[in-house]
């Protein structure tokens, strides 16, 4: 039977024994095998969105290139996959790019943004040739003027602007406006001293301007009126000299957490993007960049699911039913830091009816460490597993060790079988590199 539900990987379905089946695999098999919590991406899934931006992206724009938001999660098995379906990368830190190039990602179609990159990151990114360094400061600026002068190189370069547009999501995941760490503001006249500067170089080859608004973003004008405002601004720097050959109005693409909270088609993404940047383009006056974008969460949000099994469950009559699992705020701090909202079913019980309200609970000692506030389920009882989708993005790659918890392994699943893409941490581990 089909599993109907937009918020979990395209291949879910429920079996004859009523229970939950990601990629041809039972999860209670899953669990068996490899123990819980897991997390399990659906191949079909990760690949299908991987051809859909790029097949969106390409019918409107011909000149663009999709790079995937490797922060969203990254490992050797994901590299590849993106990689196999034509996806460059957008990497922020010198770990991410390590892990690229060594699953042979190749380097020149590797993107280096973040708005403090060391000395270390930026020499190591260069001697590696990736294709651009993404300029979000004057330090860059001067630190890569030092570094390639004393390589006697050039490097290709682009520069964040920060186009002072709310995409109206969360606080902490807001990144395009006035008060902002990231980019050049437009307003105190960086950003037209950053292009300036950037134009007398005879090292760093400014190719291209890239904008960022946050993430996740649910509207779609938020995105009209940053190719807008960045276009209008960048328009009188084309008789000082600025070639545009690439723009970027970066990522950020929502994905579904709840059932009755779906994002725009990602064609409406492509539209809204594409119409805006060829009027703007052609009323100003530019000539046609290669247009990028970068989207993490909509590429492997939905294929992963966080599998956890139920253990302690306390009830207070009145007041609440905590049911709690072996996982939590380690493997997804999203609940806890942004009051990330997730659903969840019984994934060895799919089609009971729902008839609690409880409390998800994780085992992290922590009052704040809860997964889904306030559900309606069927009635859970301990040794139960439940699943929760759209895990597949910022949960693993932003998991910690807190209370010494081993992270949990990942599995990819397709047609009937799975894989580990990453092993369950040990205790062993979580002391490799302590000294006494
Ligand atoms: N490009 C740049 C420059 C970014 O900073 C980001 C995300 C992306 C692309 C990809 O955005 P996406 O398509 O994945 O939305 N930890 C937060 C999200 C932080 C996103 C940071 N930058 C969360 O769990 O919601």
């Amino acid at each position: 039977m089909v599993f109907e539900n937009s918020i979990f990987p395209i291949t879910s379905e429920v079996n004859s024994v009523d229970h939950l089946v990601l990629g041809g695999c039972d999860v209670t098999d899953l669990m068996e095998e490899f123990g819980s919590p897991l997390y399990v991406y659906d191949e079909v899934t990760l690949r299908s969105m991987c051809k859909e931006f790029v097949s969106e992206f390409s019918n409107l724009y011909s000149e663009s290139s999709v790079l995937y938001a490797a922060k969203a999660f990254l490992n050797p098995a994901i590299a590849n996959i993106v990689r196999e379906e034509g996806l460059g990368m957008d990497v922020v830190s010198g770990g991410e790019l390590a892990v690229a190039i060594n699953s042979g990602f190749p380097a020149d179609s590797i993107y280096f943004h973040g708005n403090n990159k060391t000395r270390d990151e930026l020499e190591y990114a260069i001697q590696e040739g990736v294709s651009r360094i993404v300029i979000d400061s004057f330090h860059e600026i001067d630190l890569l003027e030092d570094i390639l002068a004393s390589k006697n190189s050039f490097q290709d370069v682009m520069i964040r602007i920060s186009p002072n547009v709310d995409p109206h999501t969360h606080i902490a995941t807001t990144t395009g406006i006035l008060d902002s760490k990231f980019g050049f503001a437009i307003e105190t006249g960086d950003a037209a001293r950053a292009i300036r500067q950037l134009l007398k170089s005879q090292r760093l080859d400014l190719v291209g301007i890239h904008f960022h608004l946050g993430s996740p973003i649910f509207e779609l004008e938020p995105y009209e009126s940053g190719v807008r405002t960045i276009l209008k601004f960048l328009q009188p720097f084309i008789k000082e000299g600025l070639n545009l050959r690439e723009f970027s109005p970066g990522g950020g693409f929502a994905i579904g957490y709840l059932s009755h909270k779906l994002p725009p088609s990602i064609k409406s993404y492509a539209q809204v993007i594409v119409e805006s940047t060829k009027k703007y383009l052609s009323e100003l006056g530019f000539h046609s960049p290669k247009l990028i974008v970068e989207p993490g969460r909509s590429i492997v949000g939905r294929a992963g699911v966080a599998l956890y099994t139920v253990g302690a469950i306390k009830d207070i009559p009145g007041v609440r039913k905590y049911v709690s699992l072996d996982g939590g705020m380690g493997d997804n701090i999203r609940p806890a830091l942004y009051d990330a909202e997730y659903e969840a079913v019984i994934a060895n019980k799919t089609s009971l009816e729902n008839e609690e309200v409880v409390t998800l609970a994780g085992k992290y000692c922590e009052s704040g460490d809860i997964l889904i506030r306030d559900i309606k389920l069927p009635k859970l009882v301990s040794g139960d597993i439940v699943a929760i989708p759209a895990s597949g993005a910022y949960a693993p790659s932003m998991a910690s060790n807190y209370n010494l918890n081993p992270r949990p392994p990942i599995a990819l699943v397709n047609e009937g079988s799975a894989k580990l893409i990453r092993e369950r941490e040990t205790y062993q581990d979580m002391i490799k590199t302590d000294k006494m």
